[in-house]
C-alpha cells in the first residue's frame, strides 16, 4: 500500500513508535492522519507537528473504539489504513495479580479485536482495507522477566496471522510489525527492558521506515530487527535448543 491520498489511523500516535509512524506517514501525503491517543494533549502535539487530526481514544474500550473510526470517517471517509499500535508493557511473572493479566490482555489484545470488529464490515464491502497490528519480537519469541507482555504478544500476532488468512482473498491486507528494543518511554516501564533490550535498541524513526517499506511490499511480517527473522527460525527449526539459548540470555542479563 501507498499512503499518499489514504486515510490513516494510529493509536498509540502520542509517543514512541506511534509518533514516529505518524510523522513518517505524514512525508507520504495521505488524505487524512489521525494521531489518536488516551494522551489527548500529547496527542494534539505530535498532530499540530505534522498537520494531522488528534483525537482521543481508549483502545482497550469498544466504544472509544467505535467513536474513534465514526469520526474519522465523518471527517475523511473510509480509514484505508488502520495501525492498532498502542499498547503498554510491564515485567511480571505467574505472580502477578490476576487483574494486571487482564488490563494487558484488554490493551494489547482486544484492543485489534474491537478495531477490527468496527471496521471489518466497511471494509469487505469494499474489497478493501490494510490493518497493520504493532505486536512485538517478544509475540514470536519471548521476552525475559515479562510474562504478561511475551502471552500478550503472541496472542496479537495470532489475531494477525488469523485476520490475513480469514479475509486475506476478500481484499484484506495485514501486516505485523514485531520490534525487538525500540528506545521509547515503554522501555522505562522496567527496569527488566532496559536490561534485555537495550543493548539491540534502535530508534522509532527507524521503525517507521521500515513499516513504510514493508507496507509498500505488502509484507505480513515487519521486522525493524534483521536478527528477529533468524531467532524466529532457530526456534522454529529446534525448539528446544532454542529454549536452552534463551536460559543461558536469561543466566547473563539476570543473574541470581
Ligand atoms: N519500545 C519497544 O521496545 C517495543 C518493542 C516491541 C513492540 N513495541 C510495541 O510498540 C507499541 C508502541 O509502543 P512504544 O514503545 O511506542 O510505547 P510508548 O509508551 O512510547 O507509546 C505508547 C502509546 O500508547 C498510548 N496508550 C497506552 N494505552 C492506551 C490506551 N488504552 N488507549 C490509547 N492509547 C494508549 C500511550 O499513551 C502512548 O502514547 C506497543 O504496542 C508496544 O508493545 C514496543
Amino acid at each position: 500500500m501507498n499512503i499518499t491520498d489514504r486515510v490513516v489511523v494510529v493509536t498509540g500516535g502520542a509517543s514512541g513508535i506511534g509518533a514516529a509512524m505518524a510523522r513518517r506517514f505524514a512525508k507520504e501525503k495521505p488524505s487524512g492522519l489521525i494521531v489518536a491517543d488516551l494522551d489527548v494533549a500529547a496527542a494534539e502535539k505530535v498532530a499540530s507537528e505534522i498537520g494531522a487530526t488528534p483525537l482521543h481514544v481508549d483502545v482497550a474500550d469498544p466504544d472509544s473504539n467505535d467513536r474513534l473510526i465514526d469520526d474519522t470517517e465523518d471527517r475523511f471517509g473510509p480509514v484505508d489504513l488502520f495501525c492498532a499500535n498502542a499498547g503498554i508493557g510491564f515485567a511480571g511473572d505467574e505472580q502477578t495479580a490476576p487483574e494486571r493479566w487482564d488490563f494487558m490482555w484488554q490493551v494489547n489484545v482486544m484492543s485489534h479485536v474491537h478495531a477490527a470488529r468496527r471496521l471489518l464490515p466497511g471494509w469487505l464491502a469494499r474489497g478493501d482495507g490494510y490493518f497493520l497490528s504493532t505486536a512485538s519480537a517478544a509475540g514470536l519469541l519471548t521476552n525475559l522477566k515479562a510474562a504478561q507482555y511475551s502471552v500478550t504478544e503472541h496472542a496479537a500476532v495470532a489475531f494477525a496471522e488469523w485476520l490475513a488468512i480469514t479475509y486475506g482473498d476478500q481484499g484484506i491486507k495485514v501486516s505485523c510489525l514485531c520490534p525487538m528494543g525500540v528506545k521509547t518511554p515503554l522501555l522505562d516501564s522496567a527496569d527488566e527492558f532496559h536490561a534485555l533490550l537495550d543493548p539491540l535498541a534502535i530508534e522509532p524513526g527507524e521503525v517507521a521506515d521500515t513499516v513504510v517499506a514493508g507496507l509498500s511490499e505488502e509484507h505480513f511480517l515487519i521486522l525493524p530487527h534483521s536478527d528477529v527473522s533468524q531467532f524466529f527460525q532457530n526456534k522454529a527449526n529446534d525448539y528446544d535448543r532454542w529454549i536452552g539459548g534463551m536460559k543461558r540470555l536469561q543466566r547473563t542479563v539476570f543473574p541470581t
